[in-house]
Formats: structure tokens, sequence, C-alpha cells
């Protein structure tokens, strides 16, 4: 390659100079000339040669070979040996030296032009391969990195998951317990202050009876009058209404305690039961029910029959009295997964409440409805038993329809 700059070592002065003189008629640069293994090494080093021509024998304490063995653990340059020797051990060193090869004395000089050209792309070559191997290398150190980490991530994931869990069955530990204790006191307080009502109204028509001193009378009038009676029906309507809530709350602790047993449902036959239990509402109601297909699913039975007994049930509880309750129910599957539509015209759920409505005891408007806020959060946990997914497009005024997947696998 023309302008590759070469340091010849030759301890012959004649011959070296004639190498120069030929190279450099055919564009080579000879940026050095050095008689000894001592001299290359220092003008090596100096000059920083594109390739060093390299006569094995030289006089002096070092050879060529040696010269060049010492030059390339230092510096990244190609060494072309000449020779007169085809010895084949002294070749053999020359290899070993990490050479570019070797020329033979006598040689044409378009046969040196070839061999130099040769190693300085065999050098490049070689420098650009070494180079990739190290990109390569780092590439894969970084890969290798990468991998620990996400397996280090993965291994921390698991680890909260199996936590997560442990704490999800420990709260659920504590509302089954908490709600189960509850029940026998709230049950003496309900027993007591229907007594005392019993109590109050024997009181009441026995003074009534007797004729007793009108001050003991405003005195009985004063403390056996409405207000004592309304208190103990404030007692007792409480009791009913924490009695209710304590029963949703095993409903719900219940339910992560149950072990499922998943089998292919005929979701289609479980709609129907639970339309025949709502037929009097339906009815009473005039709602129109419009069933479409329903494919199967895996499920746990009781629980997929629970889950649309929920949204059925508010499907219907949340109709618009102002017109005509239509309700859609309808599916479709693939080998992925099972999928529910189930439709209202009802009087819809604003869209920042959509999530909402699925915490445990969330209602929308108590007072116009009965119930607990617990049929979504049951339906909640089902779905996530079940590995699937519910969504819900909802709008007010124009109805909701909520969206159950189930996987098929
Ligand atoms: N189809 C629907 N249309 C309109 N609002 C709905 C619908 N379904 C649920 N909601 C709203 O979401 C709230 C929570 O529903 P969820 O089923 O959890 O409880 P609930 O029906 O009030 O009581 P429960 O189901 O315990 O008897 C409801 O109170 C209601 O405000
Ligand atoms: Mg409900």
């Amino acid at each position: 390659m023309a302008g590759t700059r070469i340091l010849i070592v030759e301890d012959e002065m004649v011959v070296a100079m004639d190498l120069e003189q030929s190279l450099t008629n055919i564009g080579f640069e000879i940026i050095g000339i050095s008689s000894t293994g001592e001299d290359a090494i220092f003008k090596a080093k100096s000059l920083n040669p594109d390739l060093v021509l390299m006569d094995i024998m030289l006089s002096g304490k070092l050879d060529g070979i040696s010269a060049a063995s010492e030059i390339i653990s230092h510096q990244d340059i190609p060494v072309l040996f000449l020779t007169a020797n085809s010895d084949k051990s002294i070749l053999d060193r020359a290899k070993i030296a990490g050479s570019y090869g070797y020329i033979l004395k006598p040689f044409s000089i378009r046969e040196l032009a070839i061999n130099v050209d040769i190693a300085v792309y065999k050098h490049k070559t070689d420098k650009e391969l070494k180079e990739n191997d190290k990109n390569l290398k780092k590439l894969n150190l970084l890969l290798e990195d990468e991998i620990e980490e996400r397996k280090i991530a993965e291994y921390k994931i698991n680890n909260l998951n199996e936590e997560l869990n442990q704490k999800n069955k420990e709260l659920e530990q504590i509302v089954y317990v908490a709600s189960h204790d509850l029940r026998s006191p709230l049950l003496n307080i309900n027993g007591y202050a229907r007594e005392l009502k019993a109590i109050l109204s024997t009181l009441k028509s026995e003074t009534g009876k007797h004729s007793i001193p009108e001050e003991l009378q405003n005195k009985f009038n004063e403390l056996l009058g409405n207000f004592a009676d309304d208190s103990l029906d404030y007692i007792l309507k409480s009791t009913r209404k924490i009695d209710k809530l304590v029963n949703a709350l095993l409903k719900y602790s219940r339910l992560g305690r149950v072990e499922i047993n998943i089998k292919k449902l005929n979701v289609s036959g479980i709609i129907d039961d639970i339309l025949k239990t709502f037929d009097y509402v339906i009815q009473f109601n005039n709602v129109q029910v419009i069933k479409g297909d329903i494919p199967e699913c895996l499920g746990d039975e009781l629980q997929i029959n629970q889950l649309f007994s929920n949204l059925i049930d508010n499907a219907l509880k949340y109709l618009d009295t102002e017109r005509k309750g239509i309700i859609n129910i309808y599916g479709k599957s693939n080998s992925d997964f099972s999928e529910y539509f189930i439709e209202d015209n009802g009087i819809g759920i604003a869209t920042e409440k959509h999530h909402e409505i699925f915490k445990l005891f969330y209602r929308l408007d108590p007072g116009k409805t009965e119930g607990e806020g617990i049929g979504l959060s049951i339906i909640s946990k089902i779905i996530n038993k079940h590995h699937g997914t519910i969504k819900i497009k909802s709008q007010v005024g124009k109805g909701t329809c909520f969206i159950i997947k189930i996987p098929n696998e």
C-alpha cells in the first residue's frame, strides 16, 4: 500500500540503502534504517512505523528474531522478516516471534512489495478482529450483567409476591376471626334490646292500668316516653346493619380461604339458573333480558355463579326507573379466553368512579338502594383467582357494561 511507513533493519548498509531506494520508488515511505537489533527497538518506539522489515541475521548482540520479539511485546506493529537462511528451526522461531511472514533472499522488489502489502493488510484485519472480539466480550459482559440484574429483580419480585400472599392470608384470617367473634356480642346486644323493648311496652301498659299520683305519672311519661322507644329502635336498626356488614365481611374473607375446583363450565346454563332466581324482580319491573351466545369457560362453578349473580343483581338494581330496563348478556371465546358482556341501560357510573366501585363497602348512592357494597369486591376476588380481568364501560344516564375475560388454560 502506497504511503506505508516502513522501518528497515539491515546490518549491510548497501543492501539497506538499495531496499530504501527500491521501496521509495514504488511509493512506500522509509522512515528509518537500523543496523542493529537494539537500534531497531529504539526506532520502532520513537517512530512507530506501520511495518518493520527485519533482517534475521544481524551483527550485534540481538538477532532479528529477538529484536522483533521485543518490539512486538510492547507495540502492535507487523514485522516482516528477510532471510537468506531457509533453515527450518530459524523459520519456526520467526513464526513464534509473531511475525507476519518472511521472505527468502534473494527476492524481487515486486515480491517484497506484495508481501509488505499482505502483512499490512493482515495486520489491519487482525486488529479489527481483535477490536470486534473486544467489543463482543464487552457486550457479552453487559448482557451477562443485565441477565444477572433481571434474575435478582425476578427473585425480589417473587419474594415480595410471597410476602404479599402471606400478608393477605394473615389479613383474611384477622377479618375472618374479627367478624366471626363480633357476631355473638352483636346477638347479645340485639337480644337485650328486644327484651328492653318488651319490658318498656309492659311497663307502659301497666302504668296505664293503674291510677297513680300525677307527679309519678309525669316522671314515668318522661322516662318511658318516645325517646326510650326510639333509642331502642335505633339500637336494633344499628345491630341489623352491623350484622349485615359482618356477614358481608365473613362472605368476603371466606372466599379467600376456599379451594377452587376448576373445570369446564356451561356458563349459559348457569346464567339461566341465575335468571330464574331473579324472575320475580324481572317480571315486577317489566325488564327485558336478552341473552345471546354464551360460551363455556374454565372455572369454579360456585364462584362463577356468584360472579354472574352479582353482576346481574347490579344490572337489575341500578336500572333507571324512568325508562324500560333492558339487559343484554352475551359472550364470545377463542382458544385463549372466554369473554362475557353484561350490559344494562341503567343509571350508569361516572368515569371517575369506575375504580372506586370495586372497593370494599363502597356504594355510590347508599340511600336509594339496598346493599352492602360488597358485590364487586367479591367479583374482583373471583376474577383474580381465575387469573382473569374485568373492565367497565359506562356513561351516566346511558348504562353500564361489565366485560369479563377468563383464560381458557
Ligand atoms: N350496573 C351498575 N349500574 C350502575 N351502578 C352500578 C352498577 N353496578 C354497580 N354499581 C355501583 O357500584 C356500587 C358497588 O357495587 P357492589 O355490587 O359492589 O355493591 P352493591 O350493589 O351496592 O351492594 P351488594 O352487591 O353488596 O349488595 C353500587 O353501590 C353502585 O353504586
Ligand atoms: Mg351489588
